[in-house]
């Protein structure tokens, strides 16, 4: 590298840092350096962690995560690991993450499936979490993974719509949280039933939330769950649906406080 190219360098360590990171046995902070994983290193960690007694295969790369199939004993299971190494797309824009906060995604998941699960939402039961793995019951069975929605033709739409939003109307009015990232690909298919899945980036509702942004997430959930419906004729308006769910469901506070002041968000 040219002594200006790396004069410009961000990530050039300072005369204080290098002293620091000795000081610290070269570890560097909070990041630490991306490297792929391998399969054998995935199994070493989720059967010393307890969480599997077998991993088979992965299944699914994500933005953030990797799903393998795994085994409790005789039962099928998942396990989501969040990653601190890189995918195709992470490694465009960021070559470092901090462990703390994969966990932290990984531990926001985790009690949030459980705090629907307990709800009585229609979702994988979690089973355990530590570090950046999450494990949670395989919706399919040991032959087969449940497809997601957007692959499959249902019989009868009208009624699975309708389940859908009852199911995310408990996430929003007795969980109160916004999923924020519903659609056709984060809700399985399984033994006609949809599963609602994939919630790390949820938000969650309570009086300290700006309203508007989480009536703006639960918007385009409703319209990113309608969009796959358009496909069997059913038009559905996302605002009378919206309107239902906070009719159900504002935090006292942001009630009052709205009425006071700026009329007609909730409306
Ligand atoms: N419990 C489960 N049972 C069966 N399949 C699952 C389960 N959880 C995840 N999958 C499969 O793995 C895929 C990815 O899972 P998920 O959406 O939770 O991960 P993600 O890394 O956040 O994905 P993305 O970034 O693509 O949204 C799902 O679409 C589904 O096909
Ligand atoms: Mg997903």
């Amino acid at each position: 590298m040219s002594p200006v190219v790396e004069k410009l360098n961000p990530r050039k360590p300072s005369a204080l840092s290098i002293k620091r990171d000795a000081q610290r046995g070269n570890n560097r902070g909070w990041t630490v350096a991306i490297n792929e994983i391998t399969l054998d290193e995935v199994r070493n960690d989720a059967t010393s962690f307890g969480l599997a007694t077998k991993v088979l295969y992965q299944m699914n790369a994500g933005k953030e995560a990797s799903i393998y199939l795994a085994y409790w004993r005789d039962f099928p299971i998942i396990l989501k690991a969040y990653r601190f190494w890189q995918s195709a797309q992470a490694r465009k824009s960021k070559g470092f993450f901090a462990p703390g906060r994969m966990q932290a995604i990984a531990a926001k998941e985790y009690d949030l499936l459980l705090a629907c699960f307990k709800a009585g939402m229609n979702v994988p039961t979690p089973i355990g979490r530590v570090g950046n793995y999450v494990s949670m019951r395989l919706i399919g069975d040991g032959i087969e993974a449940a497809p997601q929605l957007r692959n499959v033709e249902l019989e009868e739409p009208d009624i699975i719509l309708d389940e859908i939003l009852d199911d995310y109307l408990i996430m929003y009015r007795d969980v109160n949280y916004v999923h924020g990232d519903l659609s056709a690909y984060n809700i399985l298919w399984w033994e006609g039933r949809a599963w609602i899945i994939d919630m790390p980036q949820a938000s969650q509702v309570g009086p300290w939330s700006d309203m508007s942004s989480v009536v703006n997430l639960l918007r385009r959930d409703i319209v990113n769950l309608l969009l796959y419906f358009k496909k069997y004729g059913i038009q559905r308006d996302p605002d009378e649906i919206v309107k239902v769910f906070l009719s159900e469901y504002v935090p006292n506070n942001q009630r009052n406080f709205d009425e006071s002041t700026i009329l007609g968000v909730y409306e």
